[in-house]
């Protein structure tokens, strides 16, 4: 990542040229959770150290009779045993005295707040888990959360695995076609929504989406709504069909028996991008998902009782189902829940609520650390951030320089880093720092944890010698990785077990120095990583082309010094259209409808052909290249000489938003 619009603050680039590494402050060892013997405990007998954690930290009805069977690429977790995932996060806290304890602290962007204790939780879990119930939802169903960031989020989610329904959330930044499309494919049977929700002052309507989205799918039977903006913007509510949250479930009992399940059984699916056009469901099931988010989260975090913990990411994506929701309840831990966006009102709010609420432990994206970078030291510098005793970072790779603005500006030299690497698929983090136990590197995810074989391997699926870089895999099974694809197994083999045989492929390169330091590159496949959004190439081109003007399109990610990577669009036009600012206008609004806000085009050429293979395949590499004015890679492939240099020469002309 190189930064073009400043070159780094004197005292990070003294930083920098040292190449520093980082060992953990002497007194965060004295007091870390983690020790260096997991690693020795693991590597010993990964499966028996599970089983040590899954007996001691999860709450069991039945007690499980085997910790893996292995049947590659299918793993199933904890057979024999059974437990309630809701249970687990709330019901043995209340119990355990710790009812008045904080779950969440709410805070919604204008400003408004809600404390949310373990009592609250339970009581609001069973009183929508009961609604649920009287919506028709059973155990074994699907329901579709699509939700802005308000407590009613995570009560939905914990409703669902109360009763054992799988929930799939569906980013509230995605369009109706996308909500429709996942809702189609999971055959979910209810909705549950909002009006809408506070996004930069504005209220952002999710209903009108919902709507359009039940009305292309024949297996919803209602939709919940949750009233957030009120009056702000009226939602429009279809008699027999729709339900106010606030009508039916603050009438029902609070209660509502846990119903016990396999360990194996359908937690929940989640949508996330790969290398075709069709969004695939990740598949995550009860126990093995369960164990492994709660115990990294207490590792990764080193999470005291007394922590105030925030991840500020969003539920709708895995590192809110993990690190917002399961992970941190089953270990009992108070969050913060933020609804808005982070410059609302001003570019210090995220500082101001570290303040308010003394947050110790402080979890985002890169991006958002750039973003804030590009605003100064003085923001962060005005607020009292002396409660942080620890920083993570997640969903890219983290530049050495945004690394040490983060060491510097919000830890204060105090706070270890934890730059935590992992996926959707992978449920729970793989590859991190032990705060406490590691020496860290800016810029390096450092090693797998306890329990974890990952390796760096080439072509072949050698593993390549320390010092070189080629494809991260993992080799061995982990409780909460991916089960599957939903409904599809032989899409979910050959995406992930196909490209090297025994070993699963995450889609990214990484290298590791000479040290044995894990250095992720990112993806190598047609993924984009967008501010931590994953979004595929793929998606992005069959919207565009899915325009009437349209007739090809290729989309690479352009390196960007705040989001990573921004999207690029070549688009040929059809023989009788006239290109326009218009019209590339009228594309993004497309993209926009089909995918999502978040998919936007930042930047679009209108170009009159495309590069190609003599077989006719579009070279992404070489339009990269362009994209980034580099000078071109190899084109002897190309089918045509002339038609990248004459995109080339038009790449400054590309219409940028
Ligand atoms: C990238 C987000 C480098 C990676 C949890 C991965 C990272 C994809 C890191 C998964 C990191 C995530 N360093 N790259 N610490 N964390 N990634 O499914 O390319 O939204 O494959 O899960 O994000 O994105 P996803």
């Amino acid at each position: 990542m190189t930064n073009e619009q400043s070159s780094p603050a004197p005292e990070i680039e003294n930083l920098m040229a040292e190449g520093r590494a980082f060992p953990p402050p002497p007194a965060f060892v004295a007091q870390a959770n983690a020790k260096a013997d997991l690693y020795l405990e693991a590597d010993d007998d990964y499966e028996a150290f599970w089983a040590r954690l899954a007996r001691e930290r999860l709450t069991w009805r039945t007690p499980f009779k085997r910790t893996l069977e292995w049947d590659a690429p299918f793993a199933k977790w904890f057979t024999g045993g059974t437990l309630n995932v809701t249970e687990n996060c709330v019901d043995r806290h209340v119990a355990a005295g710790l009812g008045d304890k904080v779950a969440y602290h709410w805070v919604g962007e204008p400003g408004d707040t809600r404390t949310i204790t373990y009592a609250d939780l339970l009581r609001e879990v069973q009183q929508a888990a009961n609604a649920l119930l009287e919506l028709g939802v059973r155990t074994g169903d699907r329901v579709a959360i699509y939700m802005p960031m308000i407590p009613e989020l995570p009560i939905a989610m914990l409703a669902c695995a109360r009763i054992g329904a799988a929930h799939t959330v569906v980013f509230g930044g995605f369009s109706a076609e996308a909500l429709a499309g996942r809702i189609e494919d999971a055959q979910a049977k209810l909705i549950i929504t909002a009006d809408g929700g506070w996004r930069r002052g504005k209220p952002v309507d999710l209903k009108t989406a919902a709507d359009e989205a039940a009305a292309q799918s024949p297996t919803v039977e209602h939709i919940l709504v949750v009233r957030r903006l009120g009056d702000a913007l009226p939602a429009s509510m279809t008699p027999g069909r729709d339900v106010w949250w606030h009508d039916i479930v603050t009438r029902q009992v609070a209660d509502c028996p846990p119903v016990p399940v396999d360990s194996e059984h359908l937690l929940y699916i989640l949508y996330t991008s790969g290398t075709t056009a069709k969004p695939k469901g990740i598949v995550h099931t009860s126990a093995g998902y369960l164990l492994g988010t709660s115990v990294t989260h207490e590792m990764v975090f080193d999470i005291k009782p007394d922590d105030v913990y925030w991840c500020a990411a969003d539920i709708g994506w895995v590192t809110g189902h993990s690190y917002i929701v399961y992970g941190p309840l089953a270990n009992a831990t108070t969050g913060v829940l933020y609804e808005g966006a982070p410059d609302t009102p001003g570019w210090d709010r995220w500082w101001q609520i570290v303040e308010d609420y003394k947050v110790t432990v402080l979890y985002m994206a890169p991006t958002a650390i750039r973003a804030f970078m590009k605003q100064g030291e003085a923001l962060p510098a005005a607020r009292d951030l002396s409660s942080l005793r620890l920083l993570g970072s997640v969903g890219e790779p983290i530049n050495p320089e945004a690394w040490l603005w983060y060491h510097l500006n919000i830890g204060r030299e105090r706070c270890p880093i934890v730059d935590t690497w992992w996926q959707t698929e992978t449920g729970q983090i793989l590859i991190s720092p032990l705060p406490g136990v590691t020496e860290t590197k800016p810029g390096s995810a450092t090693f797998p944890l306890p329990g974890i074989s990952a390796d760096v391997v080439d072509s072949n699926g050698d593993s390549v010698p320390l010092g070189q870089g080629g494809y991260l895999v993992l080799k061995r099974p982990w409780p909460a990785m991916l089960r599957g694809i939903y409904g599809d197994p032989d899409r979910y083999r050959a995406t992930y077990w196909g490209r090297f045989p025994g070993m699963y492929f995450a889609g990214d390169g990484a290298k590791r120095d000479t040290d044995g330091y894990f250095w992720l590159l990112g993806r190598v496949d047609d993924v984009m990583n967008v501010a931590g959004h994953r979004i595929s190439t793929i998606e992005v081109e069959s919207a565009l082309v899915d325009h009437p003007a349209v007739a090809e399109a290729a989309v690479v990610g352009k390196e960007d010094p705040v989001t990573g990577q921004a999207i690029f669009a070549f688009c040929t036009v059809r023989a009788d259209v006239e290109t326009s600012d218009e019209l590339a206008h009228e594309l993004r609004e497309h993209v926009a409808k089909v995918i999502g806000p978040i998919a936007r085009p930042r930047y679009l050429l209108f170009t009159p052909d495309l590069p190609k293979t003599r077989s006719g395949k579009i070279m992404r590499r070489l339009l990269r290249d362009v994209a980034e004015g580099r000078a071109l890679g190899d084109t002897t492939t190309l089918a045509d000489q002339g038609v990248v240099e004459t995109i080339r020469a038009g790449a400054g002309r590309a219409d940028e938003e």
